[in-house]
């Protein structure tokens, strides 16, 4: 596999602060989607997840539990493997903070920024906000409030290293100039640009004295290497930057897309650049920045009663559906909403009405005038038809596009422009008219072309929805490998012909009863 043939994608590393929501949930499905669908091009793709474990939040929940901090990201640990497990992610590595493939590397890397000059020891005073972890400068506060979570600020002071940042602004202003495109929505690139980046970057603060769990800095251990430089290394620690082992470093980096929420954007999108060019390593290629699933009421929170997690929508609904409504739900960057009316129209509409339809149409209709047998692509094709092809054909490439610039949300949207169009192309053509008539190389055409739109459509859809397409194409006895990649959406075999499609298909979604689920997740939410 050559070079440029590898895609190297992360999602951010979780605070294993308690179970994880449906917008841990979505971020990491989102990745995996993007993961699957390079496979299927032909990628050697990795993705890497993880857990940050260290700072003085994760402390104070275990001490909360009356734990020790490590048996508690222990426990999370678990807890997260055990949920990407479920949701079928094929992570590549899982990385935790407090391994010490990760912390012998966060110290070398402390080392050479010593002695490379681009940290200092000095002395901090700011206002602090606990629950992030993070010193604000007066203008950034907002009403006198933390930016990020709005809860109150301490001002604190304390002997401190630093990293100097100012030393890399203007190679970061050129980075941007030259890499217009490097975070993708650009209205997030605008917000970080504009209210960070121009108006002249502060030295960053990069250890702590105020709590002890964390990575020590090796010369003056009362300091703990601050969460944010120990979490944006995971990012090459995983892969065993400076380890004794570079081999899948040199293979991966850099990364070709960090996914990340909007909330930690400036993290990685200023002071993660600067680190790596402080390293002397090259950029990651792109940063996506997705909004936050909210609820009707604002951010999820459990004393807010508002919280959903995945486990509850898999179990109830299944895998699939609860990954389609988590992509679909987030457009462009921006936020959705979860509710129960929102989730029970979308599966009721989308999955059971749209791709439900389609699928059990068309085996229906071919079981009733075919015996189940595919007819072999017609010889003629009418103007209908040729519209069809055409139609797919243009739309495949729009799917294409969406999905090589990571917009899977886009991509879904329009393989459900295909599955209406061939649902309308049934109502169009109406195949029971033509059975009547005994029009059969007609309706031998119109059968072929629905095989053809649904084989297309699962193998677009695949990468999003693994266990939907799996479960079409036994419905529909496509086994054969060659069938089922995505080079061959682009062509109308003729091999399909005589494939004997089951009999009887379960219904791939089952209609649900609005006021009953509505309620049941309303329930959910309180508990
Ligand atoms: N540990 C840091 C990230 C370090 S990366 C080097 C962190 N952790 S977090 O657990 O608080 O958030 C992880 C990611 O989850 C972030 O990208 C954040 O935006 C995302 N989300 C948290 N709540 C979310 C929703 N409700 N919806 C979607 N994503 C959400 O920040």
């Amino acid at each position: 596999m050559s070079e440029s043939k590898k895609f190297y994608i992360t999602t951010p590393i979780y605070y294993p602060s308690g179970r994880f929501h449906i917008g841990t949930a979505y971020t990491t499905t989102l990745a995996n989607t993007i993961k699957k669908y390079r496979q299927a091009r032909g990628y050697d793709s990795y993705l890497l997840t993880g857990l940050d474990e260290h700072g003085q939040k994760i402390q104070e929940v275990a001490i909360s539990k009356g734990k020790t901090p490590q048996e508690h990201v222990d426990e999370i640990a678990e807890m997260a493997q055990e949920l990407w497990k479920t949701m079928k992610i094929e992570n590549d590595d899982f990385i935790r903070t407090t391994e010490e493939r990760h912390t012998k590397v966060v110290e070398k890397i402390f080392t050479k920024f010593m002695e490379n000059g681009d940290i200092y020891k000095g002395e901090y005073e700011g206002w602090y906000c606990t629950p992030c972890e993070t010193y604000f400068t007066p203008t950034q506060l907002v009403d006198g409030k933390c930016p990020d979570c709005g809860r109150e600020v301490k001002k604190m002071k304390e002997e401190a290293y630093f990293f100097n940042m100012k030393k890399y602004e203007k190679r970061l202003i050129e980075f941007y100039e030259k890499n217009p495109d490097f975070i993708d929505p650009i209205f997030r690139k605008n917000e970080i640009f504009n209210n960070f980046i121009k108006p002249g970057l502060e030295d960053l603060c990069v250890t702590r004295t105020s709590f002890d769990w964390g990575i020590k800095v090796k010369s003056d251990e009362k300091h703990v290497i601050y969460v944010w430089l120990d979490a944006l290394t995971n990012y090459i620690t995983a892969l065993g930057y400076m380890s004794d082992d570079k081999t899948r470093f040199n293979k991966y980096w850099p990364a070709d897309l960090q996914i990340v929420g909007k909330d930690i954007i400036r993290f990685h999108g200023i002071y993660w650049p600067i680190f790596l060019m402080a390293l002397d390593l090259p950029l990651p290629k792109k940063l996506l920045v997705h909004g936050w699933v909210m609820m009707k009421d604002g951010k999820m929170s459990k004393s807010k009663g508002n919280v959903i997690y995945p486990e509850t929508l898999i179990e109830r609904y299944g895998l699939d559906a609860t990954k389609y409504f988590l992509l679909k739900e987030l457009v462009g960057g921006q936020d959705g909403v979860f509710t129960p009316e929102g989730f029970v129209e979308r599966f009721n509409s989308e999955l059971c009405n749209d791709l439900g339809n389609l699928v059990n149409r068309t085996i229906g209709m071919i079981n009733k005038y075919f015996d189940g047998i595919i007819p072999s692509k017609p010889k003629k094709l009418t103007n209908l038809d040729n519209e069809l092809e055409a139609f797919i054909n243009k739309k495949i490439e729009v799917v294409e596009k969406e999905m090589d610039d990571s917009h899977v949300v886009n991509a879904l949207d329009e393989i459900w422009k295909i599955i209406s169009r061939a649902n309308k192309y049934i109502d169009e053509t109406m195949p029971w008219v033509l059975y009547k008539e005994k029009k059969t190389e007609e309706l031998e055409d119109i059968m072929y072309h629905l095989v053809e739109v649904l084989r297309k459509v699962t193998i677009m859809m695949r990468p999003a929805m693994e266990e939907t397409s799996d479960n079409i194409f036994k419905q529909l006895s496509i086994s054969d490998f060659e069938l089922k990649t995505w080079e061959s959406i682009k062509e109308y075999p003729e091999i399909l012909k005589n494939l004997k499609i089951i009999e009887k298909g379960e219904p791939i979604f089952v209609r649900l009863d609005v006021n009953e689920e509505i309620e049941f997740l309303k329930r959910e939410m309180k508990k």
